[in-house]
């Protein structure tokens, strides 16, 4: 049993014995919302990738020692990796985003041709908080947040090319033949893609709150755990609404909820539409508290068995099919380590 905290919440402990709820299919499962936990899934290449993962570690290292990213990016090894393909035009800080900690941005080039513009790398810390020093790499293109990026294929591929020239460990996921087939029959597709990629480093105190990822053309996401470990809980959007009002009635508030908190949780609780919409708003601080910063309700998932723990080569798949079943997901660090992991949009490709 290991000690959750996160953002300087002391959330209890990991269960003594895994709470997974394991008796249903995998097809079963996806269909639901509910997270598909494969453990092992990439354990075999993880060796293979050793170099490549110590390199990326090396990246990381640099960041959080203030150095920035395009000029680690114009060195040995990745420079030989990008070009010719992809020419940075140098970074992009936006003051406006305090997360962010640079954005690179690249033309694809065909010879003397650029065959694509604005494509680009973010790196960004996942907190405000002091002790948390946990990143994320994204690469995506055009306008953060406001571009569809499922209309144009072209791109979101040229994209994914850029991840795998600077992170060639991501070849543990979309080169793992196992896994596509799995995923193939999980959409019933002809083939998957991976797209909208993120490297993900979540280091002690650090992880993510409970949020989903639906976006347009993506049916979900594929998470592999290449170094350390997480502890995650995962449930359909549905299944958390009925999660919050069970636990009303069953628990009391937490003494951590104010008296004005309570009274609005007992609204919320008591109009399932209303507790659905502040859910999704992402902006109801009362809320956001008891799901992500209490104990008492962090525990009440684990006893209700939504957890899963991932170590160095396991994968957990999360459906993001609609907006009523996709699977909703916190994430927690375990131990000292800070660990990477891949986390893929996946894209049917019929
Ligand atoms: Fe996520």
């Amino acid at each position: 049993m290991q000690q959750l905290v996160r953002r300087g919440f002391l959330l209890g402990r990991t269960p003594s014995s895994g709470t997974e709820r394991l008796n249903q299919g995998d097809l079963d499962r996806w269909n639901q919302g509910l997270p598909v936990f494969l453990p092992a899934q990439c354990l075999a290449s993880l060796a293979k990738h050793r170099t490549n993962t110590e390199q990326t570690e090396s990246l990381v290292t640099a960041l959080i020692e203030d150095r920035d990213c395009d000029s680690v990016l114009a060195q040995a090894p990745y420079l030989n990796r990008l070009e010719p393909k992809f020419q940075s035009l140098g970074s992009i800080f936006n003051e406006g985003d305090q997360q962010e900690i640079e954005m690179v941005m690249f033309d694809a080039m065909d010879g003397d041709k650029i065959i694509a513009e604005d494509l680009w790398l973010k790196a960004s810390w996942l907190s405000f908080h002091d002790d948390d020093v946990s990143l994320r790499f994204r690469f995506s293109f055009g306008v953060d947040l406001e571009e569809d990026v499922a209309a144009d294929p072209h791109r979101q591929q040229l994209a994914a090319e850029l991840t795998d020239a600077v992170f060639p460990e991501s070849s543990i996921i979309t080169k793992n033949s196992d896994l596509i087939d799995k995923l193939k029959n999980l959409l019933a597709s002809e083939g998957v893609r991976f797209v909208e990629r993120i490297i993900y480093f979540n280091g002690p105190n650090g992880g993510a709150y409970l949020h989903h990822d639906l976006e347009r053309g993506h049916a979900g996401v594929v998470f592999a755990q290449l170094t350390g470990h997480t502890f995650w809980l995962a449930l359909p959007k549905q299944n958390l609404i009925e999660e919050i009002i069970r636990f009303s009635k069953s628990t009391p508030w937490p003494n951590s909820l104010t008296l004005e908190m309570r009274k609005e949780m007992s609204d919320l609780v008591g109009d399932r539409c209303y507790l659905a919409e502040q859910l999704g708003s992402f902006a109801n601080t009362s809320l956001i508290h008891l799901i992500n910063e209490t104990e008492e309700f962090v525990q009440f998932l684990i006893a209700r068995g939504y957890s899963t723990t991932l170590k160095p080569g396991d994968v957990l798949l999360l459906p993001q099919t609609t907006e009523e079943t996709c699977c909703w997901h916190s994430v927690f660090c375990l131990g000292d380590e800070m660990g990477q992991a891949l986390s893929f949009a996946i894209r049917a490709d019929q």
